[in-house]
């Protein structure tokens, strides 16, 4: 069955403008959605010649592979993104409390998630990570390298340019500080709730 669209645009935030989430949204996300449902429809009609042909330097197959998990991992992490904004940015809840249990104190925590927005190449995240029961913040620099076999995000932090060029220009800090104070505990709350399940 075909991937839909299943987030919503969350228009104009405080400092990311609605320009930037009308592109972020309309065209790159919804791309993702697209681009999955295409690779994953030619990837069930692929013909033995290519599968023949399967190459780890150039090959049809190899490229529809390649496609498939950065098409997938787009619209997953996209849809945890406009999920989890549209609030006031302060943090509260039982992901707060563990938080603060796992990392000391929400200072501490904070500088180390925005530290790694700096150093991604593409994505920062905060996951559970089931394997050992415990919350991680994990980088990504593609959106098909990075990630950790059965971690589940909880904050995804975009830092491709596209997040923030047109509002902040090069300014990736002042980026990353409106992010944070855009994000909707509430809802981060609710996704963590339902992974304690
Ligand atoms: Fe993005």
């Amino acid at each position: 069955m075909a991937h839909i669209v299943k987030s919503t645009n969350p228009g104009e935030l405080n400092g990311i403008s609605a320009k930037t989430n009308d592109i972020h949204f309309g065209k790159l996300y919804t791309g993702y959605v697209n681009k999955r449902n295409e690779v994953e429809e030619k990837l069930s009609k692929i013909e033995s010649a290519d599968l023949d042909s399967a190459n780890q330097v150039y090959s049809m197959y190899r490229g529809l592979k390649d496609g498939e998990t950065f098409a997938a991992n787009g619209m997953i992490l996209h849809e945890v993104f406009f999920d989890i904004l549209g609030g006031e940015g302060k943090p509260g809840g039982k992901l707060f409390d563990d938080i603060v249990a796992e990392w000391d104190s929400w200072e501490n925590f904070e500088a180390i998630f925005m530290a790694s927005g700096m150093a991604a190449r593409g994505w920062a995240i905060l996951a559970f990570d089931p394997s050992d029961e415990k919350l991680h913040i994990y980088q990504a620099d593609a959106q098909n390298q990075g990630g950790v076999w059965g971690a589940i995000p909880l904050i995804t932090l975009d830092v491709y340019e596209h997040a923030y060029m047109i509002d902040f220009g090069a300014d990736r800090k002042a980026y990353i500080a409106a992010f944070m104070q855009n994000l909707n505990w509430d809802k981060i709350n609710t996704r963590y709730e339902k992974i304690s399940k």
